[in-house]
């Protein structure tokens, strides 16, 4: 099968070989993964590994703190203003796509929401180059990478406040400056891993600076004291996370990441622009290099498309049901020769169809 998902999606081979020998057998202890203690030295190891590779790949000092938590990157949209809002005060949001909307929607029920920019004028095909952000606001949040609508912010949008990232679809795809943000949040189902867990890196020093009385399951704080093992976290789910962020590491880390990106989302997009019978949803300039997002110029080819998909084994190339058309992920573990297989089934459909 080739592999389009958008998430929870594709894991490399030997995260998925590696991740099915640990559930027979553990690090040859003679205990599953699945059945190991989170508090024995196995885990614990485990945890820490993660935790610290995380940081090394970002290039983060000791001021930042990494934590495993659970409820999704829909769980952070509420948990950040909780954590860094109190009422009265104002956050800048960016609304570029359906996430960051969902996470204005939340952050409103702890304090006031300031928009920085917008791109719901034209259903949020593009990303805003100018951002309003007035120097009081706690914090700027944007989603960096828009999954749904297949646009990415390529430039890390300048602000003289705190940034808040929601990393959820392009996480460990790119080198950036991660020092410039105070919180990064991703689920793990992308790039990081498998679903079941998410990756929260934050800087100590946006920590503790509201009156709000947190409930101990989601006070960053309670969990950084716990080094990450506050409750039962999932186990598996990190343990994955941790496979795939070595397999990371042995490729060459985040440069060779964003070398593969940008062959395989070249390779994908010059296809796409050639082509008499697909076309593009998004400003070029905005394009994602994670979820290409497209459609058929004649609305009767869409469906004709997606069964020469299914009969040539590729899935999860249907849009998001909120957008229509169609959509590939190309996530870190994906070869280029998946992408390229996708290419010419698009030559051969628009020779057929054109
Ligand atoms: C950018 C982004 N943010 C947030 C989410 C929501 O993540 P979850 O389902 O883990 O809550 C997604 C899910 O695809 C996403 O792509």
């Amino acid at each position: 099968m080739y592999n389009f998902n958008s998430g929870p999606s594709i894991l490399p081979d030997e995260v998925l070989q590696q991740a099915s020998e640990a559930v027979l057998n553990f690090d040859n202890i003679g205990l599953s993964i699945l059945e190991i203690g989170h508090r024995s030295e196995w885990f614990i190891q485990v945890m820490e590994e993660a935790r610290s590779l995380i940081k090394e790949l970002m290039q983060l000092d000791d001021t930042y703190e990494v934590l495993y938590l659970q409820g999704g990157a829909t769980t952070q949209f509420m948990q950040v203003p909780m954590n860094l809002l109190d009422e009265g005060e104002t956050a800048a949001y960016c609304d570029n796509g359906i996430w960051g909307s969902k996470a204005i929607k939340e952050a409103k029920l702890f304090g006031n929401v300031h928009v920085a920019c917008s791109s719901k004028d034209l259903n949020h095909t593009y990303i805003p180059k100018e951002l309003s952000v007035p120097p009081h606001v706690k914090y700027l949040h944007y989603t960096t990478n828009n999954t749904v609508e297949g646009t990415q912010w390529h430039f890390i949008p300048e602000a003289n406040v705190p940034l808040v990232a929601d990393m959820s679809s392009d996480i460990f795809s790119c080198e950036i400056p991660f020092s410039k943000f105070s919180l990064i949040y991703a689920g793990a189902q992308k790039n990081a891993g498998a679903a079941g867990v998410t990756i929260v890196v934050v800087k100590n020093d946006i920590l503790s600076k509201i009156k709000r009385a947190i409930p101990l399951i989601l006070d960053y704080k309670k969990h950084i004291e716990a080094d990450s093992l506050l409750n039962t976290p999932p186990v598996f789910a990190v343990y994955v996370s941790l496979l795939t962020l070595r397999w990371i590491k042995k490729e060459g880390g985040l440069f060779e990441m964003y070398k593969r990106a940008t062959e395989r989302a070249d390779l994908f997009y010059e296809t796409l622009d050639a082509s008499p019978v697909f076309e593009g949803k998004v400003d070029r300039q905005d394009r994602s290099l994670m979820n290409a997002t497209f459609t058929t110029k004649k609305p009767e080819h869409e469906k004709l498309f997606l069964d020469e998909c299914k009969k040539n084994g590729m899935v999860g190339i249907k849009g998001h049901r909120s957008v229509g058309g169609l959509r590939i992920s190309m996530y870190n573990a994906m070869p280029l020769s998946t992408v390229q297989a996708m290419c010419d089934l698009m030559s051969d459909f628009a020779e057929k169809y054109s």
